[in-house]
């Protein structure tokens, strides 16, 4: 009787048990399904809230776009010498001699700060803006509206920050006002102002960089189509001029750009200038210059009057190491003669180039040489000498097929027909640099370069150095050729007031 107790106490325990798991059991499954059910949903509403979001931010660009008054003005948001300014450049009337901008912390623009600058007349005969806002303070957003004589400019707005911020890099834009396709300029400025929408959603930006050829013809049409969205008047836009930039003489009254050094060889439309941001030296240099002892004394100011800054950065046109194109190495390897010895010198980080419309990432290189490898996804610390970095063209991927890579590249160059933009993200010990998909937003490569109190600046060899400085003044004579050829060309296409050669003939 006692065994016949025990068998059914151990039935019913083994009966509840099998009862307590069995629910618990069909509950696992139906929450598995139930979530498997709502991912799917989930996915399907933040698919339609996307498709519904690129709808909305699309109608938002044509209505700009149409808004013909307002997009013509050429807005153009340019650093100023520190975090503290911005300068500001945009077109007005003929018969406007009055400008300012007014700054605000509230989006309604009370209690707003007004800043006046300069008129200049511009050689259509109609006026540019010129104006410099200084006494910003760190991590705050500002509200701005350009005042041309009576007439409000929309309400814009950009951030400051103070030792870390995101920067988009691209190059060669190439917005095209194509004679022989009036939906050109309008197609290729949406492109632009989508990519910077795209970035944005990446990282919080506050700065492009756009290191040359924005405009395909260099016209003044070009330029406002670059600048038309409130995508690109919302942010900070550091750009340097490529050789598609100097085609017309619209560039000069397009920027207003800090630190700016004009040397007898320097373009007619713009020199090099430099500026500081939260302990990020940016030096941008005009290398349709060819005179690389102009571009010295430039790296030699700018590191002069910035000794602390943890990182410097040099954006130019021309690339060194992004010549897949057979007969464009031999430029390649006059410039890397001429200007390395100066990145060298002035321990450079990185180089930012375009120009090639090739994508390629250098090894670290000193002296020529490399002296660490880069990868996919590596970090560097407290690298000797310089990443050289070529960012791909937006505005016309390239479709050449040739390759003939130098042994300095590390990464790129294989995936020929592809484009690119880059992320910079920028922190006192860090400096990452992440490259997208331009069709796909996925991310192709990223690499990090990381300094600690270890870092020690190398010092230049004598013979290095002299052959850098040798090099700079050969440039220059160089220079002087190309400049009064380009001298002649302007003037023949009737442009005026274009600078020292005027004074010479
Ligand atoms: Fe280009």
């Amino acid at each position: 009787m006692k065994k016949a107790k025990g068998f059914v106490s151990v039935l019913l325990a083994v009966l509840m048990l099998f009862t307590a798991m069995l629910p618990a059991y069909a509950s696992d499954i139906t929450t598995e399904e139930i979530a498997e059910e709502t991912t799917v949903q989930e996915e399907i509403t933040s698919e339609a809230k996307d498709d519904t979001d690129a709808a909305t931010d699309d109608i938002a660009l044509e209505e700009q776009w149409a808004d013909t008054e307002e997009a013509k003005r050429g807005i153009n948001v340019n650093p100023g010498r520190d975090n503290s300014e911005r300068n500001f450049s945009w077109y007005m009337g003929a018969d406007i001699t009055s400008c300012s901008v007014e700054i605000s912390e509230k989006e309604d623009m009370s209690d707003a700060e007004v800043f006046t600058g300069e008129a200049i007349t511009t050689y259509q005969g109609d006026k540019a803006a010129k104006v410099t806002v200084t006494g910003l303070l760190d991590n705050k957003t500002y509200y701005y509206t350009c005042v041309s004589g009576e007439e409000k400019s929309e309400v814009y707005s950009f951030k400051t920050d103070d030792g870390t911020f995101s920067a988009l890099y691209m190059s060669d834009i190439h917005v095209y006002d194509d004679p022989n396709d009036e939906t050109s300029l309008k197609s290729t400025a949406f492109d632009f102002a989508k990519l910077i929408r795209n970035a944005g959603e990446k990282a919080d930006l506050s700065l492009i960089l756009a290191g040359g050829d924005m405009a395909t013809e260099g016209q003044r049409v070009e330029f406002e189509g670059l600048t038309f969205s409130k995508e690109s008047r919302d942010l900070t836009f550091a750009h340097i001029m490529g050789n598609h930039d100097r085609h017309s003489f619209d560039y000069k009254y397009f920027k207003n750009l800090p630190n700016e050094m004009f040397g007898p060889m320097a373009g007619y439309q713009s020199g090099n200038y430099y500026f500081e941001k939260s302990g990020v030296l940016f030096i941008c240099i005009d290398t349709n210059n060819a005179s690389a002892q102009a571009h010295r004394s430039t790296v030699k100011e700018a590191v002069k009057n910035h000794p602390d800054a943890k990182w410097r950065v040099v954006m130019m046109h021309h690339d060194l190491y992004g010549g897949s194109i057979p007969h464009r190495e031999g430029e390649c390897n006059l410039l890397r003669i001429l200007f390395s010895p100066l990145f060298d010198e002035f321990n450079i980080d990185l180089v930012l180039m375009g120009h090639s419309h090739h994508y390629s990432v250098s090894n670290i290189l000193y002296n020529g040489e490399i002296t660490e490898a880069i990868e996919n996804g590596k970090t560097v610390k407290n690298a000797k000498g310089t990443v050289y970095f070529v960012s791909t063209s937006i505005g016309r991927p390239e479709e050449d097929s040739e390759i003939n890579y130098s042994d300095k590249v590390a990464i790129g160059m294989e995936k020929l027909t592809d484009s690119y933009y880059n992320i910079l993200d920028f922190s006192p010990d860090a400096l990452k640099v992440t490259s997208y998909y331009l069709d796909t937003n996925e991310e192709y490569i990223s690499f990090t370069l990381t300094k600690d109190d270890d870092y020690e600046r190398e010092k230049i060899g004598f013979f290095r150095k002299l052959g850098g400085i040798l090099a700079g003044y050969l440039s220059t004579v160089y220079g002087i050729y190309v400049n009064a050829d380009r001298y002649f060309d302007l003037k023949e296409e009737g442009y005026t007031g274009v600078g020292f050669f005027e004074f010479v003939f």
